[in-house]
């Protein structure tokens, strides 16, 4: 059966995640990475990556963490996008050492392009603020051209470039910021 196509207005829910969520949030975040870097990557790079980032164990920690806060987009009982923020090491472009990473940001394929990522990021935003923060910084690949549109049409800018180790795979993300 085709894919009924999903409305701009289809009804959401946005809420922070609790432990009951760990399978679905697992199985949500590793088929959106997957679905969004495979073709661009080395098999052996993804495999290792998703075996060392995703599972139900790990993501009922990063729930339980108290420096991380999961959000979680539903729609009809399913979850459709997720956002982490996390109180971690701010990288030396960032000026702001109280700034708070938003780590991941991860909206299902066939969501995008409906205006679930704004709704998502205002959320995110109302977090971080309601945590205290008064900047909010990300790493996106550099070959990440969409996810770069986006941030910028949120308002980030590219402050500088770090390294994040993608399996075996040393690549270069941009470091972007926001204030609050
Ligand atoms: C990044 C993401 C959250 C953005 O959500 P979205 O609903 O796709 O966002 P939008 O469609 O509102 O905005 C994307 C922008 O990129 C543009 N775009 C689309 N494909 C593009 C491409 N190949 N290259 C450059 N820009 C592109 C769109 O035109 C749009 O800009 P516009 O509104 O000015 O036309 C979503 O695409 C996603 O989940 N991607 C996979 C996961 C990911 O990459 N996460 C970020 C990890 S750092």
């Amino acid at each position: 059966m085709p894919d009924v196509p999903f409305g701009y207005d289809q009804p959401v829910t946005i809420r922070t995640a609790t432990e009951r969520d760990a399978a679905a949030l697992a199985e949500l975040a590793r088929r959106t990475f997957h679905d969004t870097f495979a073709a661009t990557n080395n098999p052996h790079d993804m495999a290792l990556y998703l075996a060392q980032a995703y599972g139900v164990e790990q993501q009922a920690r990063e729930i339980a963490d108290p420096d991380i806060t999961t959000l979680l987009v539903e729609s009809d009982g399913g979850l459709v996008a997720y956002a982490q923020l996390r109180n971690d090491q701010v990288p030396a472009c960032v000026t702001d050492p109280g700034a708070m990473e938003l780590w991941r940001f991860y909206v299902d394929a066939r969501w995008h392009g409906r205006g679930i990522a704004q709704r998502l990021m205002e959320s995110v935003r109302d977090e971080a603020r309601r945590r205290g923060a008064r900047t909010l910084w990300l790493g996106v690949w550099e070959r990440n051209a969409r996810a770069q549109a986006f941030y910028k049409k949120c308002g980030f800018t590219h402050a500088g470039d770090h390294i994040f180790l993608f399996g075996t795979d040393p690549q270069t993300d941009l470091v972007m910021i926001t204030s609050l």
